[in-house]
């Protein structure tokens, strides 16, 4: 029997549009193999859902996202909405819909594929045949701690404000599919903190820790985070899964996209305990190359891979499209962010075109 998957699309901004486009299609094409059947709705996020509501969250997004199985997402963000306060920019769509799904669990592979390590600005030796998941913790942390703002002081002086915070729990639930998700990679899980100098990285320390009795099969170390930023780029082959923090995973999910020599390949999943899971380039916006048919969709077709191998647990249908995407690099078609000497330079459009030409090949 076909089964149906309701699909909320946020194209968002930038180049969003044109990339999510590609991957519609991509899925439409898998779904026929797989008999698997989409039905699509858009919505509105981010610099879109601004010119059109005000706001970069409504309410009827949200009501649209938790009314599907899953949702995917382009990007958000562009110049022209930098301006705005905080509360009403792009971004603040982004970490509203993060907390409204209650997307706690931010996975970020970073896969070097070996048609693409000559991309890389590391050395060869260095990047070729690593491959890291980052498990980002989504909803806490000092993006969202409380007290937070500009606040004025006795004297009139201005001062800004934001908490670290985790709660046992928090730290229990993300570590929980940390080791989970190590588990079924390399059995290594790497916790990154700052425990020589934070309490809450204390906390989050004694908390790993004392999860990992419940997985004597995976191998446990704790790394500080200026530490594991440099070892990411010194060795980054010490590494299978890496746990941390929001903001700690923020930054070092960056540099462990930029070991695969292009963030235009990544994609992200972020899930909850329950509900739909949005699934989402690692990229953003890109709004000097927005219509020209310039931007790399890759990262977003790898997305919808995974969202059907995280979201709807469809993980033939999501080996299928990462295959392909694998068949047109070894065919040597590239967009702009991954060029290289004797490779064939092509668009977004056409990306898409001999990516659909690869199923059944
Ligand atoms: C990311 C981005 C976001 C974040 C921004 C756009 C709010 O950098 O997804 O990594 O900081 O989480
Ligand atoms: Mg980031």
């Amino acid at each position: 029997m076909t089964q149906q998957y309701r699909i909320t699309l946020l194209p968002g901004d930038g180049i969003g549009p044109e990339i999510i486009g590609v991957a519609t299609e991509v899925l439409s094409l898998v779904g026929k193999q797989f008999d698997l059947q989409f039905e699509f709705q858009e919505a509105l996020i981010g610099g879109a859902a601004i010119d059109a509501t005000g706001v970069p969250l409504p309410e009827a997004t949200l009501e649209t996202c938790r009314n599907s199985d899953a949702v995917l997402l382009a990007a958000i963000g562009g110049y022209q909405w930098d301006t705005l306060p905080s509360h009403l920019r792009p971004e603040a769509g982004l970490l509203g819909i993060r907390a409204g799904l209650g997307l706690f669990a931010n996975l970020r592979p970073a896969t070097i594929l070996p048609q693409l390590v000559d991309a890389s600005t590391l050395k060869r030796e260095i990047v070729a045949g690593a491959d890291i998941m980052v498990v980002r913790e989504l909803t806490g942390g000092i993006y969202f701690g409380q007290p937070k703002g500009v606040f004025e002081t006795e004297t009139g002086a201005k001062r800004g404000v934001n908490t670290m915070a985790y709660t046992e729990a928090e730290i229990e639930r993300i570590g929980r599919v940390a080791f989970e998700t190590a588990r079924k990679r390399g059995s290594k899980l790497c916790s990154v903190d700052k425990a020589n100098v934070l309490e809450v990285s204390q906390l989050w320390r004694e908390c790993i820790t004392k999860l990992s009795a419940e997985y004597p099969d995976v191998e446990l170390s704790h790394l500080y985070v200026d530490n594991a930023a440099m070892q990411l780029v010194r060795w980054p082959k010490q590494f299978d899964t890496i746990v941390t923090g929001n903001l700690f995973g923020d930054i070092l999910s960056d540099i462990a996209a930029m070991l695969t020599g292009s963030i235009g390949m990544l994609p992200s999943a972020s899930l909850g305990a329950s509900g739909p899971g949005l699934f989402e380039p690692v990229h953003g916006s890109a709004p000097d190359i927005a219509g020209q048919d310039k931007a790399n969709p890759l990262a977003q077709v790898l997305s919808a891979a995974m969202m059907l191998r995280y979201g709807l647990n469809q993980p033939a249908a999501a080996d299928a499209i990462e295959t392909a995407v694998e068949k047109v690099l070894d065919a040597g078609y590239r967009t702009g962010d991954i060029m290289s000497e004797g490779m064939k330079l092509v668009g977004c459009r056409a990306m898409g075109d001999v990516l659909l030409e690869m199923f059944g090949k």
